[in-house]
């Protein structure tokens, strides 16, 4: 019951103690594992999932590792390095969904910015750090919009390994980069753009040895599928019309579609939802390459607000097409003023997220109005990152915006007649 390494491409396989992240044809790798012998062996059900759950009564199971089967199956429970991420909340708000024009209770919004570190990123280091040290590394390293490094950062000093992390200059969001610095990795400001980043993290990969904890890693993704498992037994498997989220690198689309490939080998689900990938406009080479059918993708130059998901060239690209074949999926664009406005919603909701997230809601918003989504849809969005990430964006929005839902503080003296003049 090994799993193994398999080139998405040519198919060729390698061993899970390989360490490398393409293929000799130069594709990115899968972790295969035997659906078939994890499923006899556990006996793999919906039930055995929700049971699991209630066994450990309320407890918190370490979401990620509540699906450890389906992980990393073969790594002893001492050698992982966990901070009990996952078991995020699936919220339901009244006011978003009306703002949106949508039911209550067909629209939820899976909250990853309420993992420890912040982001989604979490899931997938958790996976990914554990294979670095099983696999002996010392110094782990990854290019980075701010969260990954975050991430990094974080669990880079929970496993004693060094960590080196690339942000772009100027492009990084305050908490993000003060997070990477608060946790002690080393962190290099390049002047460059995190495609930069990126294409010097898989030189150093290849010259330097050291272990790249982007999503190219593929125990990345391993960790990251457990976001869709964890949000289908928490509506208790029943399968939503659609999985609404945010396009950067591409890492959870790739990783999404794996998750519901799986399951729906796995006979967890019978049918599989419909993926909306959302990208801000200005940062859209796989909408493009999309529209175009995806012939191709071409790099650009990204530009948006949303610093997070500042990225021209993904390299996760084929694998994201995959899935969308799979859940029959489709690509949005939206502006920054869209993802802004849909921003000052969700944190107005007591909800909060940083602007890369809230790409989610303004695709949802703008598919509903396109006719895309049908008002009696059960939709699913995820929010990626958490409302404090990116301080500087709410300030500036809620200081110089005269919209309805700017709420601007106000100055006064320290007198009780001030102040009733609020109440
Ligand atoms: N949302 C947030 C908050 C992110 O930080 C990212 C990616 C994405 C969405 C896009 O996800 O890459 O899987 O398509 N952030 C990376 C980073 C690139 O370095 O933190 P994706």
């Amino acid at each position: 019951m090994k799993s193994i390494l398999k080139s998405i491409h040519s198919g060729k396989e390698y061993s899970l103690d390989d360490i490398r992240f393409t293929s000799d044809d130069g594709e990115l790798l899968d972790v295969i594992h035997d659906l078939d012998a994890i499923k006899k062996q556990h006996n793999i059900s919906r039930e055995y999932f929700l049971r699991k759950r209630a066994l450990l009564n309320g407890q918190p199971t370490g979401g990620v590792w509540h699906f450890k089967e389906m992980v990393l199956p073969a790594i002893p429970d001492e050698q992982v390095v966990s901070k009990q991420e996952g078991n995020t909340r699936l919220y339901r708000n009244k006011k978003i969904a009306s703002w949106l024009g949508l039911k209550f209770d067909r629209f939820f919004l899976k909250h990853e910015g309420e993992n420890p570190t912040g982001s989604f990123k979490d899931r997938g280091m958790t996976a990914a750090i554990t294979m670095a040290k099983a696999l002996h590394q010392r110094a782990v390293t990854c290019a980075s919009t701010g969260n990954t490094s975050a991430s990094l950062a974080a669990f880079a000093s929970e496993a004693e390994l060094t960590g080196i992390v690339l942000i772009p200059k100027g492009n990084v969001a305050v908490g993000k980069i003060s997070q990477a610095l608060a946790y002690g990795t080393k962190t290099l400001i390049v002047n460059g753009d995190f495609d930069d980043c990126m294409r010097l993290i898989r030189e150093a990969q290849e010259k330097l040895q050291a272990y790249p904890l982007n999503s190219i890693n593929p125990f990345r993704i391993e960790g990251q599928k457990t976001i869709i498992w964890e949000t289908l037994m928490q509506l208790n498997w029943q399968v939503p019309d659609w999985f609404v989220f945010p396009g950067g690198n591409l890492g959870n689309t790739s990783a999404f579609g794996k998750a519901l490939f799986e399951a729906y080998e796995l006979g967890l689900i019978d049918r599989m939802p419909r993926f909306a990938v959302i990208q801000a406009e200005g940062a859209s080479p796989f909408y493009k390459a999309y529209k175009n059918n995806f012939k191709e993708i071409k790099k650009e130059k990204a530009d948006t607000i949303a610093t997070a998901i500042k990225i021209g060239d993904p390299v996760n690209y084929t694998k994201a097409v995959r899935s969308l074949k799979w859940t029959n999926g489709i690509v949005e664009s939206v502006t920054d003023e869209e993802i802004l406005e849909a921003k000052a919603h969700v944190d107005a909701a007591g909800i909060g997220a940083e602007p890369a997230s809230c790409a989610t809601v303004a695709g949802v918003k703008k598919l509903l109005s396109s006719g895309e989504f049908k008002p009696n849809e059960t939709i699913v969005g995820i929010l990626t990152g958490n409302v404090l990430k990116d301080p500087q964006v709410i300030v500036d929005y809620h200081f110089n915006r005269k919209t309805s839902l700017a709420n601007p503080p106000h100055d006064i003296e320290a007198s009780i007649d001030e102040l009733k003049k609020f109440l």
